[in-house]
C-alpha cells in the first residue's frame, strides 16, 4: 500500500451532520503519566457528547501505538469523536524491535489504528444542515527550514540533538549535504523534500473537491437556504508560518527583532525555527481557502481557521484574514513554568447551531508574558522547578564537543519538541 492512501479507503469529503461543537487540542504527549492523569479526569468530567462533539487533536498523542496511543484515543472517543492529524512524535519508529522500518510505514500503521477506531483522518463537513456549517481540512506535512529567522545562530544546527533526527527514517529524503543548493546556510539534517511529498499527497483536497463547491453540498443539505455563516478550518501539526513561532512578538512586522529574544534562549529559538514548519504549509492553506470579501469578514458570514500544533506554545491570532490556533496539552513543566496554561481545556472553535466560529477570548502571542507574568514571574518558578537533570547525560555529546571548540550558545540538551523557554539564568534548560 502506498503512503498516499489516507485518501483511498473514504470519500475525500465525509458527512458529520450531528456534529455541533467542534473541540481543539494538540500536543497531548500522555507518554507522560501527569497527561494521561489530565487526558482521564477532562474527559471525564468535560460534559461531552458523543454524538454531538468533535475534538480535533493537532498531532503528538504518542509515538507508542501498541499501547500509550491507543489508550488515549480510546479515553478521546469514548467521549467524543475525533479528528487526527499526526505529529512527528507518531512517525517516531523502534529501531530497535523494527530495524527495517520507516516512518511511512509508521504513518500508515497510525492512519489504520484512526481508521479502525472510528478516528477521522479526511476532510470533513460537519453540521451541513446547520445554520453555520464547518469544513475541516486535516493537511499532512513535515518542516523544511523555510521558517528559519536566524541562520547565524544555527552555526551548530548539524549537531543539534533534535530527536526526530535519530527516530525518523524518511527513506528517499535523506538529509542534503551542506553544499548543495539550499538556502539553508546549515540545512544539517532536515530531510529536504518531504514537506513538498506531504504537502502533495493533500492536493486531491484540491483536485477533486474545490471548496466552493461544498457551499453547494450545504445549501443542498440545508434545502437550498443560506447558511448564516460557514467556516473552513484546516488542521496541521506544524507551523505554517514565521508569525506563528514562539518568539514572533509583533504580527505588523516582517522581519524577526532580536530584542524579542528577551527571555535569552534564542539560539535554542533560532535552531527550533528550523524544525517548526513550512512556509509551503501556509501557501498551500491560502490556496485552499479563498479570500473572504470585506463584506464577508465585517458580517463573520466566511470564516477561515487554522489549527496546528508542536511548539507548545499557544497562540490564537488573526493574520491576513485566517485565524490562527494552537491549543497545546503540552508537558507537565511547561504547564508549572506558564508556558502553556496550568488551566489549559479543551478550546470550543465552533458551534454549528449558535454562533459558528466562537470568538477568541482574548488574542494570544505569548501567554508565558500576557497571562503568565512575564519574565519576573518565569524567574521565580523556574527557582522552584526541578531542572531537568537527564540533560548532563548528554554532556561530551558531539553537540556539545561542537560548542566548546566554537564557544557556541548555552542550550545543551536532547530536544524532542519545543522552542525557547526563557533563560532566566545560565543554567535553565528548555524542556524536550
Ligand atoms: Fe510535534
Amino acid at each position: 500500500m502506498e503512503d498516499s492512501d489516507r485518501f483511498n479507503s473514504a470519500e475525500l469529503l465525509q458527512l458529520a451532520d450531528s456534529i455541533q461543537r467542534v473541540f481543539c487540542l494538540s500536543d497531548l504527549h500522555t507518554d507522560h503519566p501527569d497527561n494521561q492523569k489530565w487526558l482521564h479526569e477532562h474527559m471525564d468530567h468535560g460534559n461531552f457528547n458523543r454524538d454531538t462533539d468533535l475534538i480535533i487533536v493537532a498531532g503528538d498523542i504518542s509515538h507508542d501505538m501498541t499501547d500509550t496511543f491507543v489508550k488515549s484515543m480510546s479515553i478521546l472517543t469514548e467521549h467524543a469523536q475525533v479528528l487526527f492529524v499526526p505529529g512527528n512524535h507518531e512517525a517516531w519508529i523502534d529501531r530497535k524491535h523494527a530495524p527495517k522500518s520507516t516512518s511511512f510505514d509508521k504513518l500508515r500503521q497510525v492512519y489504520d489504528v484512526c481508521e479502525q477506531m472510528g478516528v477521522y483522518t479526511q476532510s470533513l463537513l460537519v453540521g451541513a444542515n446547520s445554520p453555520h456549517p464547518l469544513w475541516i481540512v486535516p493537511l499532512e506535512s513535515w518542516y523544511d527550514g523555510t521558517l528559519s529567522f536566524r541562520e547565524s545562530l544555527c552555526h551548530d544546527f548539524q549537531y543539534w540533538p533534535w530527536a526526530d533526527f535519530k527516530r525518523c527514517v524518511w527513506e528517499g529524503y535523506p538529509p542534503v549535504e551542506e553544499d548543495t543548493d539550499t538556502e539553508l546556510e546549515n540545512p544539517g539534517q532536515l530531510p529536504m523534500g518531504l514537506v513538498e511529498h506531504f504537502l502533495a499527497k493533500n492536493e486531491p483536497l484540491f483536485l477533486n473537491n474545490p471548496f466552493p463547491n461544498n457551499i453547494a453540498v450545504a445549501n443542498t443539505a440545508n434545502n437550498h437556504k443560506e447558511p448564516q455563516s460557514t467556516g473552513i478550518l484546516t488542521v496541521s501539526h506544524f507551523l505554517p508560518n514565521v508569525q506563528s513561532l514562539p518568539d514572533w512578538k509583533d504580527l505588523d512586522r516582517a522581519e524577526f527583532d532580536d530584542a524579542w529574544f528577551d527571555h535569552g534562549a534564542g539560539g535554542m529559538s533560532a535552531k527550533f525555527a528550523k524544525v517548526a514548519g513550512s512556509a509551503l504549509l501556509d501557501d498551500q492553506i491560502r490556496r485552499l481557502l479563498p479570500s473572504p470579501t470585506d463584506d464577508d469578514l465585517a458580517s463573520n458570514k466566511k470564516r477561515n481557521i487554522h489549527i496546528f500544533g508542536h511548539s507548545h506554545r499557544p497562540k490564537d491570532f488573526v493574520y491576513e484574514g485566517i485565524r490562527y490556533i494552537h491549543n497545546p496539552l503540552g508537558k507537565p513543566r511547561e504547564r508549572q513554568l506558564y508556558m502553556v496554561s496550568p488551566q489549559v481545556d479543551f478550546q470550543l472553535v465552533w458551534d454549528t447551531q449558535s454562533t459558528g466560529e466562537v470568538p477568541a477570548v482574548t488574542t494570544v502571542i505569548r501567554l508565558w508574558e500576557e497571562q503568565g507574568g512575564g519574565l519576573p514571574a518565569l524567574e521565580r518558578r523556574l527557582a522552584s522547578v526541578k531542572p531537568r537533570g537527564r540533560y548532563n547525560r548528554f554532556k561530551g555529546s558531539r553537540y556539545n564537543n561542537a560548542k566548546t571548540k566554537t564557544q557556541q550558545p548555552k542550550e545543551q540538551q536532547v530536544v524532542e519538541q519545543q522552542p525557547q523557554q526563557p533563560q532566566a539564568n545560565a543554567t535553565t534548560i528548555p524542556t524536550e
